[in-house]
């Protein structure tokens, strides 16, 4: 919910006098023939070559302009002479403008009255769902379920596209170790093999099998790179990173979405090393394209080029220019600077042609690739289509699955959970109940507040007459007044037990939103704990979008619900838990400090010299609170308990060219429930020329048990499992043992060891 364009809404429908007009005919000579869009890289290159010829200076740093839409109340309007701009093709690609429509009417202007009628791109932060609001990333991330985040990206681009959508931001693939940084909703948490798995799964859910097909669009990893690792959780902070915790920590999820067919990325904010992302040419020409081999579309953030000026690398807009073009930075999101300041540049030679040609042809491909040239309007032609495909009933069912899937059980003292259907009364108590605005976080696209099923909807739907509910609101998120407190105690007291709703404001949480504070805001904490202390068993729901440290309610309030920001079925979801017809079985892709002051706090640390020992004061600890987190990484309860076995490696010696190994693990249900666990295995090097993590999640497997049932997960571990990177910044495995973790989360203790030798 950044700009107001994003909360804005569109025109469903075509008129039919727009419909007429997409029949006419289309400028340019020759159209590729039909069906050479998706993939022939021969048609495609001849098609751009013979396009380009003909492209005049002006006409290429066009494409290479996106400005923004700016809305009005009806939805993202075109600014006022960028009709003009489009005709003369001044603008490539723009940001922000949706609805079929709205999208139609522009592409008709580029396509039939600008010289070359080159198609216009439409890009949109379609982040977690175009109109059906799935849950927020982080959440989505904690079900560990990749087909169905694959499933959810499927899902926002049925309905981005359908609103003449090509081009969607997402997914952020940055790693957030700091929770502090507001980002850190919007990514897969803090691992990067994790990270990794979301990144290519979200790429294919955005960009399907075929993406010439009117139904998917172009993704975009981003923010290329280190953003979350922005100085004191402050966004669009300077980033230390060394080299090796670059390699091993930040990009691999980008590697992950390239290999994956990611067709964009977006540069970051910050600055590597002293390299503002925008100009950093070593790692954008360098590591991306030339060593990765990605020849897709680089656009900039939000105003970033026009930002090295800001940093101090640039004494003016051209030189900003400058360099942002040849650090490979394809698309000016924004900032007007290719466009205005750099025909001059060209023209006096300070900028070589070959850069904005290779640029251009870049994002002509991704037109080519998208099926632009063999149809413009395949996006927005059927205005049908646009509410056929929205918050389907497929589509909400798909975001209750994904909410359910996402929520983790963090306590559940004396089986609290789940709650029995025939309470007499249940006090229904907080400040976020019932407001369907704060189920949908941040980044909601089109997304309404008036689709969302708040858990206090939700409750009256599910328990009808059968229970009485006593409602009360106890405190507001963000304020110290506990006026309310009397009377949300009163409730409690009635009742037979209490759910609590408690979190953040949407609005805490994404961009430019930082906290020096993992608390729960305002008085929540203290109003939970006067609720506990009626003694009746009391359930807190959170609902936020970072880890919050809610270390004073353990042992006071027995059962804890995270459920992030759950979407627009959230209420739903979250009453499918509380009442056991949906066994939880999320698992945290963040560590949860016990306070800030543990930032950063991850599981994959190295050791230090004096690793943590509670007998010996003068080793790597705290004297205030204890060293370890509130809650590890890939933790989450289950309404029944799990039991693993020691795991067992196929081959007790690996040949050093022969890297493949085995690692089994039998997981058995000994509760009473049916549940799925999410059986996880970590790997450590024990020795190496550098120092390494202490474990490295590299396998995960959802598996549903009957009470009782057993069964044997095996892992497939080979090369890039066991790979580090040593001295000399090579990737090699080095000989020596590595010990195996299997279990149900980062602190699994059951292990297994064996040894590499030398090749
Ligand atoms: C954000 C990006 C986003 C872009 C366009 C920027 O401020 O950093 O993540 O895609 O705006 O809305």
């Amino acid at each position: 919910m950044k700009r107001a364009s994003s909360r804005l809404r569109t025109r469903p429908v075509l008129s039919g006098l727009l419909a007429a007009a997409l029949a006419a005919p289309i400028a340019w000579a020759a159209p590729p023939p039909p069906g050479t869009s998706a993939g022939d890289l021969a048609a495609e290159r001849a098609f751009v070559d013979a396009l380009m010829a003909r492209m005049t200076l002006a006409e290429k740093l066009g494409q290479l302009n996106q400005p923004p839409a700016v809305g009005n109340n009806t939805g993202p309007a075109a600014m006022a002479g960028s009709e003009d701009q489009v005709r003369s093709g001044a603008i490539g690609s723009w940001l922000g403008t949706h609805g079929a429509e709205l999208t139609c009417r522009l592409q008709r202007i580029a396509v039939e009255e600008s010289r070359l009628g080159i198609p216009l791109l439409y890009a949109y932060d379609v982040i977690h769902g175009m109109r059906t609001t799935f849950p927020v990333p982080l959440g989505e991330a904690s079900s560990f379920d990749p087909d169905e985040a694959r499933n959810a990206a499927r899902v926002a681009a049925v309905e981005a596209t359908a609103h003449g959508v090509h081009w969607t931001y997402a997914p952020m693939v940055d790693i957030a170790r700091d929770p502090r940084w507001g980002r850190v909703v919007e990514g897969a948490g803090e691992d990067p093999y994790l990270g990794a798995v979301f990144a290519a799964a979200r790429v294919r859910g955005f960009q399907g099998d075929d993406l010439a097909a009117p139904d998917t669009l172009l993704a975009t990893a981003k923010h290329f790179v280190g953003y979350g690792a922005a100085e004191g959780g402050r966004d669009y902070n300077i980033a230390e990173i060394p080299e090796r915790t670059l390699r091993e920590v930040y990009l691999p999820p980008f590697e992950a979405a390239v290999d994956a067919g990611a067709q964009s990325i977006m540069a970051a904010f910050n600055e590597v090393g002293g390299v503002p992302m925008h100009a950093h040419k070593p790692l954008i020409q360098d590591l991306l394209r030339a060593q990765w081999g990605w020849d897709g579309v680089l656009v900039s953030d939000y105003t970033g080029v026009l930002e090295l000026v800001e940093h101090g690398v640039a004494a003016d807009r051209e030189a900003a220019g400058r360099l942002g073009l040849a650090a490979g930075v394809d698309v000016d999101m924004v900032s007007n600077i290719y466009l205005k300041d750099l025909p001059a540049a060209v023209e006096a030679g300070r900028v070589p042609m070959a850069e904005v040609d290779a640029s251009v042809r870049r994002v002509l491909n991704a037109k080519f690739r998208l099926g632009l040239f063999e149809d413009p309007y395949r996006y927005c032609k059927d205005p049908a289509r646009q509410q056929a495909m929205t918050l389907t009933p497929e589509h909400r069912a798909a975001a209750r699955r994904m909410a359910q899937k996402s929520m983790v059980l963090l306590e559940n003292e004396g089986e609290v959970l789940p709650l029995s259907k025939s309470l007499g009364t249940l006090a229904v108590i907080g400040p976020l109940a019932d407001e369907p605005w704060a189920m949908l976080g941040n980044w909601v696209g089109i997304g309404r507040p008036q689709d969302a099923v708040t858990p206090l909807a939700a409750l009256k739907q599910a328990l009808g007459d059968r229970t009485k509910l006593v409602v009360a609101k106890g405190a507001d998120i963000d304020s110290d007044d506990t006026s309310g407190f009397e009377r949300a105690v009163r409730a409690a007291r009635s009742a037979d037990a209490v759910v609590m709703f408690l979190g953040e404001h949407p609005e805490m949480s994404a961009e430019a939103n930082n906290r020096t504070s993992l608390d729960l805001p305002g008085v929540q904490e203290q109003l939970a704990l006067a609720v506990a202390a009626t003694g009746k068993p009391v359930v807190v729901v959170l609902l936020n979008g970072r880890p919050l440290s809610t270390g004073a309610l353990q042992g006071e309030v027995p059962a804890i619900l995270e459920a992030w920001f759950p979407g627009i079925e959230g209420g739903n979801a979250i009453v499918d838990v509380l009442f056991g017809d949906v066994n939880p079985s999320g698992k945290l892709p963040v560590t949860v400090p016990r306070n800030v002051g543990q930032v950063p706090i991850y599981y994959a640390h190295r050791n230090t010299g004096r690793p943590p020992d509670k007998d010996n004061k003068y080793t790597s600890k705290y004297i205030d609170v204890p060293w370890t987190p509130l809650y590890p990484f890939g933790h989450g309860l289950s309404y029944t308990t799990f039991r693993y076995d020691p795991p067992a490696v196929a081959r007790a010696t690996l040949p050093g060219d022969d890297l493949a190994q085995q690692v089994s693990v039998r997981v058995t249900n000994t509760g009473k429930r049916a549940g799925t666990e999410v059986v996880q295995l970590y790997v450590r090097d024990d020795v190496a020329s550098v120092t390494r993590p202490v474990r490295q999640l590299r396998g995960f497997r959802r598996v549903e048990l009957q009470p009782g049932e057993s069964r044997v997960v095996t892992f497939e571990l080979g090369h890039d499992d066991f790979a580090m990177y040593d001295l000399d910044m090579k990737r090699v495995v080095e000989p020596g043992t590595f010990t195996v973790f299997a279990g149900g989360d980062s602190q699994a203790s059951q292990s297994a060891r064996f040894e590499v030798e030398a090749p």
